[in-house]
């Protein structure tokens, strides 16, 4: 049995072959609390956009502001591969704004619904339809496409929204598109009403969901099982208040569950979101479908032996279809073997005593309620075999630190110098520089320099294991060294420690 073979059992005839995906991201993406885009910003995330493959790239909203009109232009005029349109109320201003900005396509929207018109708009029924399509005839007479949206679609009273529609058609728009706005609709609703405005005109339906009660991607797939063919969606669901549809979630299900194509290049999904996530600083949850850290993790046990058998015991999309790799996380079960296996899958062979080391950090680890995936394992194991096989010259004995507000911290270590053990006591500006003078006290040796520090977190979460890569320097002989461990401070002394022993070594 096909895996969705259950879903295309229950696919209408309305459902369309492809889709064009209308991206959001730059709009209404950019309305997402706390986020704010340069004019840079803007830029990389339009290439990576159009890089994706997405055929609309909203842009932004022109009228908003100078920068935002300057960020628009320059997206318009980069020569990608997308349609570049400009977003803009039912006021002449801002349709000129997305004339002046060189988009081709302008989006136009004005609230239809009843709470819209009273509140917001204070206008009648007549007055809406009539500013609307006073805003498309004047666009059109620019040289605009016209997206049209009756903006809280979902909210309008259906005789009204059908006659919006009816009029957007035959004033020959682009695209009607079919806000809901407040995200309010379930599935069978949204279909039940993409089915409705099919029966009265034929222009393509657009949809725009946003995920208030967490259904935005399940709104807008039923609504394209309904005829609707252009998806407004965002990278990593951004949007207003609970954000709109995500990208890769309705791209994918269109892809894999239903048959569904689009421009889309899904091996780019995976870093199209990690270049939204930097540059919005909004972090994707773990669990997020197909951009999650954990969207392809396994922890070691039943799954894992299941997916080494055949991936798809566990895995309904392939991760390397979405750009990215499969994660062994490594649980306190794990043993030797599996250690050294996954070792030796990484090209790296270690001793049997090297492995039982290394797996009993691992547990260790785990045991304290770390997260221990492959890359957080590769560290370890680096960090094992620089110095395995081998007496270092130097290895750190203890490690004690004092700081109190306001003062400089205090390092006390303890080394074994060649067997002899050495103390000493430093401060520094900070906790690490206190615990390095310290360690070159003990050594007797000041010349040694830091000459690069370079500080990662291998996975996110404040327990994560810290990287530190480290360049030391001495009387013209350098050497590059690492050291991982769950605490900053010792990861980097570590570090400092295996570039002190390189050195002396003349590696
Ligand atoms: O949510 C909404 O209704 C919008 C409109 C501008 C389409 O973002
Ligand atoms: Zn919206």
């Amino acid at each position: 049995m096909d895996q969705f073979e259950y879903d295309r059992m229950v696919e209408p005839k309305s459902k369309p072959k492809r889709i064009r995906v209308f991206d959001t991201t730059l709009r209404d993406g950019e309305q997402t609390p706390g986020v704010t885009l340069s004019h840079q910003d803007k830029m990389e995330i339009a290439i990576a956009l159009s890089g994706l493959g997405v055929d609309y790239i909203e842009a932004g909203f022109p009228i908003s502001s100078r920068g935002e009109f300057e960020a628009v232009s320059d997206i318009a005029s980069a020569g990608l591969e997308s349609r570049i349109v400009g977003l803009a109320r039912c006021i002449e201003k801002d349709i000129d704004a997305v004339c002046d900005s060189g988009c081709e396509m302008a989006h136009i929207f004005i609230g239809t619904s009843q709470i819209h018109r009273k509140y917001k708009l204070k206008m009648s029924k007549k007055q809406v339809l009539e500013s609307a399509t006073k805003s498309i005839q004047y666009a059109k007479d620019m040289g605009l496409k016209v997206h049209f949206s009756p903006e809280d679609a979902c909210r309008t009273e259906l005789d009204y929204l059908l006659d919006i529609c009816q009029t957007a058609e035959q004033m020959n728009v682009k695209h009607i598109n079919i806000p809901d706005t407040v995200g309010v609709m379930t599935p069978d609703a949204m279909g039940w009403l993409i089915n409705e405005i099919r029966k009265v005109v034929e222009t393509p339906i657009a949809v725009h969901c946003h995920n208030d009660f967490g259904m935005a991607v399940a709104n807008t797939i039923s609504s394209i099982m309904r005829g609707a063919t252009i998806p407004h969606v965002t990278v990593n669901g951004l949007g207003e208040r609970a954000g709109n549809a995500d990208l890769e979630q309705v791209v994918m299900a269109c892809k894999l569950i239903h048959r569904i194509e689009s421009r889309i290049r899904p091996k780019r999904i995976w870093e199209t979101s990690r270049i939204v996530e930097r540059l919005t600083g909004i972090k994707v949850p773990p669990n997020f479908p197909i951009v999650g850290s954990n969207a392809f993790a396994h922890e070691a046990g039943v799954h894992v032996h299941g997916i080494l058998a055949k991936a798809a015991t566990y895995e309904a999309i392939k991760p390397e279809s979405v750009g990215t790799k499969r994660k062994i996380v490594l649980g306190k079960l794990v043993g030797k073997a599996a250690v050294r296996q996954k070792l030796i899958d990484q090209g790296i062979s270690v001793s049997d005593a090297d492995a039982e080391v290394i797996t009993s950090r691992v547990k260790d680890l785990a045991d304290r309620g770390k997260r221990v995936t492959e890359d957080d394992l590769l560290a370890i194991a680096e960090d094992m075999t620089g110095i395995a096989g081998r007496v270092a010259p130097i290895i750190l004995e203890d490690l004690t630190l004092h700081a109190e507000y306001g003062q400089n911290p205090t390092a006390n270590v303890v080394v074994s110098m060649l067997g002899k053990k050495k103390y000493s006591k430093s401060r520094g500006v900070g906790p690490v520089d206190a615990a390095l003078n310290a360690i070159k006290e003990a050594i007797g040796d000041q010349s040694i320099q830091l000459e690069e520090y370079h500080l990662d977190a291998i996975t996110g979460g404040s327990d994560a294991l810290a990287d530190v890569s480290i360049r030391i320097g001495k009387n013209g002989k350098s050497a590059l060294a690492r050291g991982v461990h769950e605490d900053v401070v010792m990861a980097s002394v570590l570090a400092f420690i295996n570039g002190v022993n390189r050195i002396m070594e003349g590696g």
